[in-house]
C-alpha cells in the first residue's frame, strides 16, 4: 500500500494507471475508520482492480463552532486498517494543498441541501457545499470507475448522486447499507465522543426508527413519525429533526403510495450530534385494514 500526499502525485498516479487496462474504485473518508468504512473498502476491493481510499478531514464541510478541531484522528491506525482491507493507495492530502491560496470555487447542489441537515437550524446548506466541492475534487483527481458511499449519511448520498448526474461525472456512485453495532447504533467516527451513559442512551435512536417502521404498518405514516419521536423523547433525547421524506427528491413523504420512504433523524446526545435513518418499503409492509 502506498500513501499519496499531494494532488500532483495523485495526478501522476492516475496518468500511470490510465495506461493500464485497470478499473479504479474510490472510497472517500475522513478517517477514524470503523466497520462502516470497512464495508465500503471491501466492496471496492471486490469490484475493482485498484482501490484508492481518500483520508481527508475536509475543513469546508464543518461550520464554525462544529467539531473540526476535535474531530477524531489516528492516521497510523487508519493506514493499518486500510492495508488490512486491501487498499492499494491512500490519498491523504493536506488542507493547504486541496485549497491553496487563491482557491475560489464551490460546487453547490440546490434544493436537496436546504432540508434536514442542510436547514438553517441544522448544519446549514454550506455543509453540503463543502461535501460536494471536496467530492467533486476527489472524483476529478482520482477519476474512479466507481465511488462508494454509505446509506448512514442518506442525504449526503442523495446530494452526491445528484451532483454526479448534473455535472456528468462518469463515475458510478454506489450506496451501501448502514453498518451497526450489535445494539443497533449506527457506526460513526463520532461515537468515540460518547460517555458510557450517552452511548447507552444513543441506542434509542435506532430503536425509534424501528418503532416508526412497525407503527407505519399498523397506523400509517403520521402516527408512525409521532411514535418514533415520542420514543426518542422518552429516552431523554430531543431530536433536531425526525422526518419522513422520499429518498430521491427529499420531498416530504405522505406515505400514500408504494414509493420507499426515508425516515431520517438527527439528535444531539450529550453534546454529540448523531444521525441515522431507515428506509421503509410500503410495498413490503402489510397494512392492517388498509381501507
Ligand atoms: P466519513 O464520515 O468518514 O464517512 C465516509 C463514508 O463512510 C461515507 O460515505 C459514509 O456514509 C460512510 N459511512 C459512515 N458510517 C457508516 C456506517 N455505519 N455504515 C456504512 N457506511 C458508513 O462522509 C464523510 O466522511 C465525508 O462527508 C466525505 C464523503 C468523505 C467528504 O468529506
Amino acid at each position: 500500500m502506498k500513501v499519496i500526499r499531494t494532488p500532483a502525485e495523485m495526478h501522476d498516479l492516475r496518468a500511470e494507471l490510465r495506461r493500464q487496462p485497470v478499473s479504479v474504485g474510490l472510497v472517500p473518508t475522513m478517517g477514524y475508520l470503523h466497520e462502516g468504512h470497512n464495508s465500503l473498502l471491501r466492496r471496492a476491493r471486490e469490484e475493482n482492480d485498484v482501490v484508492v481510499m481518500s483520508l481527508f478531514v475536509n475543513p469546508t464541510q464543518f461550520r464554525a463552532g462544529e467539531d473540526l478541531s476535535t474531530y477524531p484522528r489516528d492516521e497510523e491506525r487508519d493506514l493499518a486498517i486500510a492495508e488490512g482491507s486491501g487498499v492499494d493507495y491512500v490519498y491523504a492530502p493536506e488542507p493547504d494543498d486541496v485549497y491553496p491560496a487563491g482557491y475560489s470555487t464551490k460546487v453547490e447542489v440546490e434544493g436537496l441541501t436546504e432540508v434536514l441537515c442542510g436547514s438553517e437550524t441544522s448544519r446549514g446548506p454550506g455543509h453540503f457545499a463543502g461535501v460536494t466541492t471536496v467530492v467533486a475534487k476527489l472524483l476529478n483527481a482520482v477519476d474512479p470507475d466507481a465511488a462508494y458511499f454509505g446509506q448512514k449519511d442518506a442525504q449526503q448520498a442523495t446530494v452526491i448522486r445528484r451532483m454526479a448526474e448534473d455535472l456528468e461525472f462518469r463515475t458510478r456512485i454506489e450506496i451501501l447499507p448502514t453498518v451497526r453495532e450489535r445494539d443497533g447504533l449506527a457506526m460513526s467516527s463520532r461515537n468515540a465522543y460518547l460517555s458510557p451513559e450517552a452511548r447507552e442512551r444513543a441506542t434509542a435512536i435506532w430503536a425509534s426508527l424501528l418503532e416508526t417502521e412497525s407503527v407505519f404498518a399498523e397506523d400509517g405514516l403520521d402516527a408512525a413519525v409521532d411514535a418514533g419521536r415520542r420514543h426518542l423523547e422518552m429516552a431523554g433525547i430531543t431530536p433536531e429533526y425526525f422526518e419522513a421524506r422520499y429518498p430521491g427528491t427529499l420531498d416530504p413523504a405522505d406515505g400514500e403510495g408504494e414509493e420507499p420512504i426515508l425516515v431520517a433523524v438527527a439528535a444531539n446526545v450529550d453534546g454529540t450530534r448523531l444521525i441515522d435513518n431507515i428506509l421503509i418499503e410500503p410495498s413490503r409492509t402489510t397494512r392492517r385494514n388498509p381501507e
